[in-house]
């Protein structure tokens, strides 16, 4: 592995307000999360027709369902009568339609207004004018990404060749398999922390030495301090008596089968901007998609996936699923600990990223560059 060149002094971080002034990241909102392809639920949450989800994506709350063709659909969960949120719950599963709880408008699963009491012999009421306001969605590694920009930005470029060109070649990832994997285990995170302050810590590996001991362990060559994804193409290799990537070293499961061999006994970390991480081992995928609900608060939802067999057989998977829940762990209390710090004076103008961290630097261009509009 070649070290790419790297500046020679210390490079100025963000400014402290930037993770705690709400006018920031009610900014944060409209020109990033409310304008990218944003990760929301796995698709196969929504199992049959009428299964649901509820996500906040920016300011907005979206509503992501299966219409009777199979097919994910994704509305602002907003009823067209006079406003009220339609679907209170997370998650849930209706019959055939969602019937605002206010007045009784119901729509169907392809978001048209089907009926409204006594609205029968009133003319001229357009029901796909009246239908609940449709949100832009993909689906892709088995999750349904939604848009909310009028035109959304390429799908392709911004998602697919953002999170391949990572892994060096375009076929890499499609090894893994992620779309057919099952959710083994999901972790939901309540992190009292800014989404910016995640993303850096996922980004920087100066940390793993102090904070990772299970994870260093396996991944020796993260106590060097590199963050090993950002070379393109790398993989971080398991450590000679590490027989899975497990919190113990101990054999993991099934290797999904189509994992090349370069790629076995081997880590790859890559970042989707906005809010998503994702990790591969040759056993299995894990997913975080972030969910920032304030400028100090951010759910972290992480699905740990498995071959389907593995997960059907019931096999034990709490090695697997320990090694990375500490790390979350051990990652969420250290951006907690910054959080308040991010308010005090000695940080009105930013810390500073050492020169191997200097990937960060350019993440923080990318939020001032987006902010700016
Ligand atoms: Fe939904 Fe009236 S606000 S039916
Ligand atoms: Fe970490």
């Amino acid at each position: 592995m070649t070290a790419p060149e790297l500046p020679k002094s210390l490079i100025p971080t963000l400014p402290g307000p930037s993770y705690t002034d709400p006018a920031i990241f009610a900014l944060e909102q409209e020109r990033i999360f409310e304008q990218m392809w944003f990760c929301a639920v796995r698709a196969s949450d929504l199992d049959k027709p009428g299964s649901f989800r509820t996500v906040q994506v920016g300011r907005e709350s979206v509503l992501v369902t299966r219409a009777r063709d199979d097919s994910v659909k994704a509305y602002l969960n907003i009823c067209r009568h006079r406003g009220a949120r339609l679907c209170t719950e997370e998650s849930g599963e209706v019959k055939r339609a969602f019937q605002c709880p206010y007045h009784a408008w119901t729509y169907g699963l392809d978001g048209k207004l089907v009926a409204a009491p006594n609205l029968t012999g009133m003319p001229d009421v357009d029901r796909t004018t009246y239908g609940l306001v449709p949100v832009h969605v993909r689906e892709w590694l088995g999750y349904a990404w939604v848009c909310l920009a009028d035109e959304p930005p390429s799908f392709e470029t911004d998602v697919i060749g953002a999170a391949t060109e990572r892994l060096g070649t375009p076929e890499a990832i499609g090894r893994y398999q992620t779309e057919s994997l099952a959710v083994g285990r999901r972790i939901r995170y309540e992190v009292r922390a800014n989404w910016k302050l995640i993303i850096e810590n996922f980004m920087e590996c100066y940390h793993c030495a102090t904070i990772h001991p299970e994870l260093t362990e396996v991944l020796p060559e993260f106590a060097g301090g590199y963050a090993a994804q950002y070379y393109v193409g790398h993989g971080a290799e398991f450590a000679g008596d590490a027989e899975g990537f497990t919190v113990d070293g101990s054999p993991g499961v099934d290797r999904i089968p189509t994992v090349s061999e370069d790629q076995d006994r081997r880590y790859y970390a890559i970042t989707v901007k906005p809010q998503v991480f994702i990790n591969l081992v040759p056993d299995h995928v894990i997913v975080h998609r972030m969910y920032p609900l304030a400028a100090d608060h951010t759910v972290v939802e992480c699905d740990w996936l498995f071959l389907k067999e593995v997960v059907d057989a019931g096999r034990d998977l709490s090695r697997s699923v320990e090694l990375f829940h500490r790390v979350n762990v051990q990652d969420f209390d250290a951006c907690e600990r910054c959080q308040p710090a991010m308010d005090s004076r000695a940080y009105r103008a930013g810390g500073v990223l050492v020169p191997s961290e200097h990937h960060i630097g350019a993440f923080h261009t990318w939020v001032t560059d987006r902010l700016r509009g």
